[in-house]
């Protein structure tokens, strides 16, 4: 790894010589520049000379009070293109390590940083910059949907990415939700959502996605969904491009999109390798698969809408080719109805998956193999076959 280049803003004195010192002392990177006052407008000289030195990175320090700090992030960010924006600050204000990541800071470094700390964000950098160079992987992506509310798109998607996890590792689960309810499935409290790796896609790589995806202890990746209703919608070509990234990364993304049934969830269907059609085995969810079928099936891409009978019983009289019938799809799988399992499961924060060999678990298992049985030797064609650009 080549030397990377550091210019550090920090007003405090001591703060500043610590850093450079810190900087210098990971041995992949030097302190060319130190600035000891923050950027409060765009005249500001200052950005005259850091543009002139085009660091490949600007560690700026956030005291405390951090407002005059985040405002220098931003006018960085604005200002100084090519360079990455490393935060400095204390862990214990979850606010200002939001507000820095949206301001344009890519990574945010305890304060006061270990050596360590800042290697590995230096390493993280390099090696970002690196994998966006060569050709990476082409992961496939499942998405979860839904004919009627509450059929269970969400205990699915995250159970499917929980057993998929488990069998191939590297996998995604992204919450394209209205409101997102995958984070509560898996007791996590994610600080970032879709939304904010949507508004960051003009500077997303790998490690700033990575960066705003929430970790299970599984190693599961959660890129969550909004908890408010969004202010203003992402376009079809925002998330054309959000998910293109995400199979650039991961092997397998998985997508809850819930009772989403909009132009977006048709893109995102069309990008993927199966998308899931969650229902019950009743006449009326049934009739709502095959309206929400049609809609999906519109632009193409028929034949990888799949009918998954969630909550399934036996019902005499009623046969699968009946379901069949129904819903106008071909049935990939049946999930067994636990009630009890199910909504413990959600409400403890343990997806069913992780309840031990039950049958329920080993349905999901099940319902991961098949969706990838033909991985290990198609792994390449499969993609190129159904990649749509
Ligand atoms: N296989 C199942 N057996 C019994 N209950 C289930 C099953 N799957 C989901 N449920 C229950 O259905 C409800 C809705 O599930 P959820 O996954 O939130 O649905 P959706 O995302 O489609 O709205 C939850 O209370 C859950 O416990
Ligand atoms: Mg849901």
């Amino acid at each position: 790894m080549s030397e990377l280049s550091v210019v550090v803003v920090a007003p405090d004195n001591e703060q500043r010589a610590v850093l450079h010192l810190l900087v210098d002392g990971t041995g992949v990177a030097k302190t060319e520049h130190a600035v000891a006052s923050l950027i409060v407008a765009a005249t500001d000289p200052i950005l005259r000379k850091i543009q002139s030195i085009k660091p490949d990175i600007i560690l700026v320090d956030i005291p405390r009070d951090a407002a005059p700090a985040l405002q220098t992030i931003e006018l960085l960010h604005q200002e100084v293109s090519g360079s990455a924006i490393f935060a400095v600050g204390l862990m214990s204000q979850p606010q200002v390590i939001v507000n820095a990541m949206r301001s344009g800071a890519r990574e945010f470094i305890g304060s006061p940083p270990t050596p360590t700390d800042l290697l590995e964000a230096f390493v993280r950098l390099s090696a970002a910059r690196r994998k966006v160079q060569k050709e990476g992987i082409r992961g496939k992506i499942f998405t979860v949907v839904i004919a009627k509310g509450g059929s269970g798109a969400t205990t699915i998607a995250v159970n499917l990415a929980l057993a998929l996890q488990s069998a191939h590792g590297n996998v995604a689960l992204v919450d394209m939700a209205p409101l997102g309810h995958t984070a509560l499935h898996l007791n996590l409290k994610p600080l970032f959502s879709v939304e904010d790796a949507i508004r960051n896609l003009h500077r997303l790589d790998s490690s700033l996605l990575e960066s705003f995806t929430t970790r299970h202890s599984t190693g599961l990746h959660l890129l969550a969904g909004s908890n408010i209703p969004l202010a203003i919608e992402p376009s079809t070509a925002e998330f054309a491009r959000l998910f293109d990234m995400l199979v650039g990364q991961f092997r397998y993304v998985v997508v809850d999109g819930s009772s989403r049934s909009d132009a977006s969830a048709r893109l995102v269907g069309n990008l993927s390798q199966a998308v899931l059609l969650v229902s019950h085995a009743d006449v009326a969810s049934l009739w709502s698969a095959n309206q929400i079928r049609q809609y999906l099936g519109q632009t193409g891409g028929n034949e990888r809408l799949q009918l998954v009978l969630n909550r399934f019983r036996k019902i005499p009289g009623f046969t699968e080719a009946d379901v069949e019938a129904a819903a106008g799809l071909k049935l990939l799988w049946k999930i067994p109805n636990q009630y009890f399992a199910a909504s413990a499961a959600i409400d403890r924060g343990i997806p069913l998956v992780q309840h031990g060999n039950t049958e329920i678990a080993r349905s999901f298992a099940g319902l991961a193999s098949r969706l990838t049985e033909n991985d290990a030797t198609v792994k390449r064609a499969a993609w190129s076959l159904f990649k749509i650009s």
